[in-house]
């Protein structure tokens, strides 16, 4: 495939910027699956059901994969079933192979993921195999779920670095991301799964990537390990994203990538793009409101910027920045 250069609609600074952007929510995903705490049900129906009530579009709602190595997403298949659906709202699961399809597609997950990675040991703590043998997984599930209707997102984690390996070559994600792409995700996750990317190196990497993937089927998933996240969104914006992929209250971590802290908040990144004339659909206040719930839920303080100068006072809700340009 020829190169795909990022779209830009206008000359003006803040024309260079898409005119709204979709948050893929992965708070009850993501945010939750490291968690240690013993998460009741009703909590995590609570989250999910908040989430789109706060004008969330895309909500990853659980995984179905071992519970042996994730035990906090046991649960997902009566998640599924106990939740009180939003019409327009899109409820996505993690596949890792046919028996996790299938109990997806048995439980009605409007979407399905399938989860890859540009290391090869990390694929190999994360999900016990070579990338090559993932990708022959992915295969028969991709196959499947074209016959079903049901949209495949594709990750690609450890795009710029990874735990076992450090530094990894944007090359190799272009290539991962190209073979996920060409097998018929209709979008590819780039997930710097140890919050260790810089913009520089975000723009190396997505360059690389957008030689095979065009920029309209490429999203951001960054943790926030090193403080980088929003500044590696804000470059992500600046090359044509329009894909974010983030958690409420800042919640979570993978359970095979050590240290690594949780995806960058919702709340600070809904802040971000609201402060730059760029729509979302969510309301603030009322998704601060989630995280609060659902920190006090597991005995933690949410982790975003945002919801913490509510929380303690500094800025009111109505006070929130909201620019139209
Ligand atoms: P395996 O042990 O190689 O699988 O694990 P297996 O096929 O040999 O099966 C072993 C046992 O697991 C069997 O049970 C299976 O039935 C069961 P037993 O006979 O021992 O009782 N099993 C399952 N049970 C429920 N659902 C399933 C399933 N599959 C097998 N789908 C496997 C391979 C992939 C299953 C395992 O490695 C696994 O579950 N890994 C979990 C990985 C994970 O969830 N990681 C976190 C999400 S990825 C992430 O966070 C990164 C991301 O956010 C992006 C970023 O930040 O970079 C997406
Ligand atoms: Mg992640």
């Amino acid at each position: 495939m020829g190169s795909v250069s990022p779209s830009f609609s206008g000359s003006s600074f803040s024309e260079r910027y898409p005119n709204s952007v979709t948050i893929f929510e992965m708070g009850p995903r993501d945010g939750l699956q490291n968690e240690q705490a013993d998460i009741q049900l009703e909590d995590k129906i609570r989250l999910v059901e908040g989430l789109a009530n706060a004008g969330l579009k895309k909500i990853e709602t659980g995984a179905f994969v071992s519970p042996k190595w994730v035990p906090q997403m046991a649960d997902s298949s009566e998640l599924f079933k106990r939740i009180t659906r939003k019409p327009g709202v899109v409820y996505t699961a993690l596949t890792p192979n046919m028996k996790g399809f299938e109990a997806a597609v048995e439980c009605g997950a409007d979407e399905i993921a399938v989860f890859g990675a540009a290391s090869e040991t990390f694929t190999q703590k994360n999900i016990n195999c070579s990338i090559a043998e993932s990708i022959e997984r992915f295969v028969p599930i991709i196959e499947a779920a074209k016959e079903k209707g049901i949209p495949v997102r594709g990750y690609v984690s450890c795009v710029v670095g990874c735990p076992y390996e450090g530094e990894v070559e944007p090359a190799k994600v272009a290539e991962v991301a190209k073979i996920l792409y060409d097998l018929g995700c209709y979008e590819v996750s780039l997930g710097d799964t140890v919050g260790v990317g810089t913009p520089i190196k975000v723009q190396r990497m997505l360059s690389a990537v957008f030689e095979h993937v065009p920029v309209e089927k490429v999203a951001v998933h960054f943790h926030d390990t090193f403080g980088m996240a929003l500044s590696n969104i804000l470059m992500a914006l600046q090359m044509g994203i329009s894909t974010i992929d983030s958690s409420v209250a800042g919640l979570g971590g993978c359970p095979y990538a050590g240290c690594a802290s949780g995806n960058v908040g919702t709340e600070d990144v809904v802040y971000l793009l609201h402060g730059m004339g760029i729509e979302t659909g969510i309301d603030l206040a009322q998704l601060a409101q989630v995280g609060r719930d659902i920190t006090k839920a597991i005995g933690k303080d949410p982790q975003s910027k945002i919801a913490k100068a509510i929380m303690y006072g500094n800025v009111a809700p109505q006070n929130m920045v909201k620019t139209t340009f």
